[in-house]
C-alpha cells in the first residue's frame, strides 16, 4: 500500500469550507461594529468588581466598510481543551489563513496537549504545510488536547510568563464553557497585570450546552449528533429486520440531553430519555422503568417484540432518589475514605454502606443490582465523586424493565419475549470527520476569532450566527464571556462561570419531540438519516441540525 491516506483523506483536503460573505471580503475592507454595552446573565454587581477590566464590553459584529483592523504582525497561540469535537482542526485552519492574510509574517503557535502545554511550555510553530494536512479532518491530533484547567492566580502568572517568552501577545482557546470561563478569567488578569496579550475563546463541545441567545450552537455537535443518528438508524433497521431485540442505546454528552434529543428527532425511536423532564416532573426511577415497561407490552401485544430506547448519559444524575444516593455517597466516601479503603470486598463495603446512609438512600441502594452498586462504590474521580457516566444506566434500565416484565408475565399480563443488546455510543463521534456545516461553522469561527485579535479585543468569545441559514448568510462577530456569565455554587464556592445551557423543555425542539414520542412509542416510525454525506445536493449534505432548525424556524 502506497498512500496511508484513505481516499476521502485526500479528497476532504481539497475542500474548500464556505465563510459568511463579510468574511469573504479583503481583511482591510472588513469593519467592526460595536453595540451597546452589556450585562452579564445574573449577579450583575457581583460580576462587574470580579472583572473590573472587562465586563460590560458591547457586542460586535463584522461589516463591510474601511478596516482599522491592526495589519501588524503577531504571533498568536492556539490551545485545544477538553473532549474531541469535530471541526477543532478547521478552526486552527481558519485562524491561521486570516492572520496570513492580514500579514504573512505573523505566526501561529499550537500549545501541545492542552492547557497544560501552555503551563509546561510545550508548543511547536504550526506552518502551513503542516496544516493542510488536517484540513476538514475530524480529532485533535493536530495538536493534543487536556483536560487541565488554567484557573489559578499561578496558573494565570506562568501563561503570562510563557506566552511573553514566546512572543505570543494572543491567545485562542477552543473549548467548552469550563474552558472559556478560564478564558474569561485569563482575560481579566492580563488586563489587570496591564499585559496587552489578548484572550478569545472558541465555542467548542459535542454536548450542545455551550448555547444562549448569542451563541447559537458550540461546534462538534452537528458531526457528532450525525453520527450518532447514522448507528441508531442502524440499530433501527436491523432490529426491525431481526424484530427480536430491545436495543438500549446510551448516547454521550454529559449532564444535558441535547444530544439525545436531536438523535431522538432524527431517527424516531421508541423511547427517547430527557434527563431535564425526569428532574422537572421528579420521575423516579420505577416510574421511568414502568414506563418503558409499558411500551415494551403495547409493541408485545401488536406482535413487535422490539425496540430502540435512547438513554443520556446524565440521566441518573436527575432522577430525584439517585441524586440524592449519589449526593449522600460521595460526602459519605469523602469522609471516611480511609476506613472505607480497609475493606476490601465488595460485600463488606456495601454492608458498611448500607448502615450508614439515610433510611431512604439505603433502600434506593439496595433495590439496584448488584453491579451498579458497585459502579456507585468504586468509579470516583480525583475530587472523590461518583462518576456518573461510567455508571452503566442502560445495563440498570434493562436489568429493571426485565424483573417488571417476569412479575407481569407470571400474572398471566405479557407474554412476549425480552431479548436485548446495549450500546454506548460517545467516542464514535468525538473525532469524526466534520460534516459540511461543521467544517464551514470551525473555519469561519477560526477566521473570526484573528479578527477579533485584530480589533483588539479581549475576553471575547468568537461568534457567528444565523446557523439555520447558508454559510454565506452566517452573521460573523464577537460576544463578551461576561455577558454569558454568573455566579455558581462550585466546590463550596460561588464562582462566576458561563451558565450552562440544558434542554429548554419549552423549545421548539423539545415540543416537536413530546408531540410525535407516543406515535413513535408503539407504531414503528424509524427514520434512517444514513451517514454523512460531503458531496450532492444542500438538502442531504448541508442540512444543519433539527435543533437548530426548529430553534430559528
Ligand atoms: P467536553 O465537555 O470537554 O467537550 O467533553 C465532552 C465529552 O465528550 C462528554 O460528552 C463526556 O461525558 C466526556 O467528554 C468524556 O470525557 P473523557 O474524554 O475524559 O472520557
Amino acid at each position: 500500500m502506497k498512500n496511508e491516506n484513505s481516499p476521502l483523506q485526500e479528497i476532504r483536503k481539497q475542500y474548500a469550507p464556505v465563510l459568511p460573505a463579510i468574511l469573504q471580503k479583503q481583511i482591510s475592507k472588513i469593519s467592526m461594529d460595536k453595540g451597546a454595552s452589556t450585562e452579564s446573565v445574573d449577579n450583575q454587581t457581583k460580576m462587574k468588581e470580579l472583572f473590573p477590566h472587562t465586563y460590560g464590553r458591547p457586542m460586535v459584529k463584522f461589516i463591510e466598510g474601511d478596516s482599522e483592523i491592526s495589519m501588524e504582525p503577531i504571533n498568536i497561540g492556539v490551545v485545544l481543551s477538553g473532549g474531541q469535537a469535530p471541526g477543532g482542526h478547521n478552526v486552527i485552519a481558519g485562524i491561521y489563513d486570516a492572520m496570513k492574510a492580514a500579514n504573512s509574517d505573523s505566526q501561529l503557535y499550537g500549545f501541545l496537549g492542552g492547557p497544560a502545554g501552555i503551563l509546561e511550555n510545550r508548543l511547536i510553530e504550526l506552518s502551513g504545510q503542516y496544516i493542510d494536512r488536517y484540513r476538514n479532518t475530524g480529532g485533535f491530533d493536530i495538536i493534543g488536547s487536556g483536560r487541565t484547567k488554567i484557573e489559578t492566580e499561578e496558573q494565570f502568572r506562568i501563561s503570562d510568563k510563557v506566552c511573553r517568552k514566546n512572543g505570543i501577545t494572543a491567545l485562542v482557546i477552543i473549548g467548552g464553557d469550563d474552558s472559556n470561563t478560564n478564558a474569561a478569567l485569563l482575560a481579566e488578569y492580563f488586563r489587570k497585570i496591564g499585559s496587552k496579550i489578548s484572550v478569545i475563546g472558541v465555542p467548542k463541545t459535542i454536548d450542545g450546552d455551550l448555547k444562549n441567545e448569542q451563541i447559537e450552537m458550540s461546534f462538534g455537535f452537528d458531526t457528532a449528533t450525525k453520527t450518532y443518528s447514522e448507528l441508531i438508524g442502524n440499530i433501527e433497521r436491523d432490529a426491525n429486520s431481526a424484530k427480536k431485540y430491545w436495543h438500549f442505546i446510551k448516547l454521550m454528552g454529559r449532564s444535558a440531553s441535547h444530544i439525545c434529543l436531536e438523535c431522538a428527532l432524527q431517527t424516531h425511536p421508541n423511547v427517547a430519555l430527557i434527563s431535564e423532564e425526569i428532574e422537572q416532573k421528579h420521575t423516579t426511577l420505577n416510574e421511568i422503568v414502568t414506563s418503558i415497561v409499558d411500551k415494551v407490552v403495547k409493541r408485545s401485544e401488536q406482535g413487535e417484540d422490539f425496540g430502540v430506547v435512547l438513554v443520556p448519559e446524565g440521566l441518573i444524575e436527575f432522577i430525584p432518589e439517585m441524586k440524592g444516593l449519589i449526593r449522600e455517597l460521595n460526602s459519605l466516601l469523602a469522609e471516611h475514605q480511609s476506613y472505607f479503603n480497609t475493606l476490601h470486598t465488595y460485600e463488606d463495603q456495601s454492608e458498611w454502606v448500607n448502615k450508614n446512609l439515610s433510611r431512604d438512600s439505603s433502600y434506593v441502594f439496595s433495590s439496584l443490582p448488584n453491579n451498579i452498586q458497585r459502579q456507585l462504590l468504586m468509579d470516583r474521580d480525583p475530587h472523590g465523586n461518583v462518576q456518573v457516566s461510567r455508571i452503566e444506566t442502560e445495563k440498570l434500565l434493562i436489568e429493571m424493565v426485565e424483573d417488571q416484565l417476569n412479575e407481569l408475565k407470571a400474572e398471566g399480563k405479557y407474554k412476549g419475549k425480552f431479548s436485548t443488546q446495549h450500546h454506548f455510543l460517545g467516542y464514535e463521534g468525538r473525532a469524526a470527520f466534520p460534516s459540511n456545516f461543521d467544517a464551514n461553522y470551525t473555519y469561519s469561527l477560526g477566521y473570526n476569532a484573528y479578527l477579533l485579535i485584530g480589533f483588539g479585543l479581549s475576553g471575547y468569545i468568537s461568534s457567528i450566527q444565523n446557523l439555520a441559514a447558508p454559510a454565506d448568510e452566517w452573521v460573523p462577530g464577537g460576544i463578551p464571556i461576561t455577558m454569558m456569565m454568573n455566579l455558581e455554587l462550585r466546590h463550596g464556592k460561588m464562582k462566576p462561570v458561563i451558565r450552562k445551557a440544558m434542554v429548554n423543555l419549552e423549545d421548539t425542539p423539545f415540543k416537536t419531540f413530546a408531540a410525535n414520542r407516543d406515535t413513535w412509542a408503539i407504531k414503528t416510525s424509524y427514520a434512517y438519516p444514513g451517514a454523512i454525506q460531503y458531496f450532492g445536493p444542500d438538502e442531504v449534505c448541508n442540512k444543519p441540525t433539527l435543533s437548530i432548525m426548529l430553534e430559528q424556524e
